[in-house]
């Protein structure tokens, strides 16, 4: 996709690492410019400078996503830095503690809802009435294939993540008179600092999971930012309320 989004402004929320950090670099690649946030002030630099070594337009803002305020210097930073806002990819997300349903803490409730759920919310917030004001735009929001059926490790990540794909299918019926799409993708098991922790903090629930890819293997966050980027493109123009799973077969067990 060479340079089909030269031009075009891209939030990234959650840019600092993983899926967030493939995507800021694929963004930038295809030509747009890029505002990342996170709360890892270090790795948010650091994805910043990888692109702008390359030539290309970027900028670090320290955010945390359950804060609106927070959430709104983003969106005007993109405007004041960039002076547009085209495409936004909600990324930012936290697993939580492994506890079952029983023995879950309500901190750790209130904690991963407050990222997962309350934070794409936010986003959207601040977010679609700069797209709306320029004609258009393309959302893509992170929800998991634990927003598509139960999962066996986190209460509050199931919900949250089944939350941010009725957030999203709201958003998509709300916007799409205005030219705003919105799409969610669910991936499966990726390689990132997320799926170490919980390897770590279980070895065999890296095994399980490993062995109920139909494809045999784990996604990297290369495959999982292509797919943001095109559903960003022109490529996608019909595309909207959709919740894309992009699993190698997981959910289609
Ligand atoms: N890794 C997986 O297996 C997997 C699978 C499906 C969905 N996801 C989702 O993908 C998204 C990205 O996760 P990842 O795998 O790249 O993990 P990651 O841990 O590498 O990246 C998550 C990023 O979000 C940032 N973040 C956390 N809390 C924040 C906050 N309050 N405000 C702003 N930034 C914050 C972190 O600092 C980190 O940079 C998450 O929403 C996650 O739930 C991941």
């Amino acid at each position: 996709m060479p340079d089909s989004l030269a031009g075009k402004v891209a939030i990234v929320t959650g840019g600092a690492a993983g899926i967030g950090r493939a995507t800021s670099l694929k963004f930038a690649r295809a030509g747009a410019r890029v505002v990342l946030a996170d709360v890892d002030v270090v790795g948010g630099e650091e994805t910043a400078q990888l692109i702008t070594a390359t030539g290309a337009d970027a900028a670090f803002v320290k955010a945390d996503v359950r804060v609106a305020a927070d959430v709104e210097a983003m969106v005007a930073m993109a405007m004041q830095t960039f002076g547009s806002l085209d495409f936004a990819l909600n990324n930012a997300g936290v697993l939580g503690s492994g506890a079952a349903m029983i023995d879950f803490t309500e901190d750790d409730w209130d904690y991963v809802m407050g990222v997962n759920l309350k934070g794409v919310w936010l986003s959207m917030k601040y977010e679609i009435p700069e797209m709306m004001r320029r004609g258009g735009g393309a959302i893509v929001n992170v929800s998991s294939v634990a927003g598509l059926v139960g999962s066996q490790h986190s209460p509050a990540y199931a919900a949250s993540k089944h939350g941010v794909v009725g957030l999203t299918k709201t958003a998509a019926l709300q916007y799409a008179p205005h030219g705003v799409r919105v799409n969610c993708i669910c991936p499966a098991a990726v390689l990132s600092s997320m799926l170490e922790t919980l390897v770590t903090r279980n070895p065999q629930v890296g095994e399980r999971l490993l062995a109920s890819q139909p494809n045999g293997r784990f996604a990297s966050p290369e495959e999982i930012a292509e797919v943001v980027v095109w559903l960003c493109s022109d490529a996608a123009s019909f595309i909207t309320g959709a919740a894309l799973p992009v699993d190698g077969g997981y959910t289609a067990q």
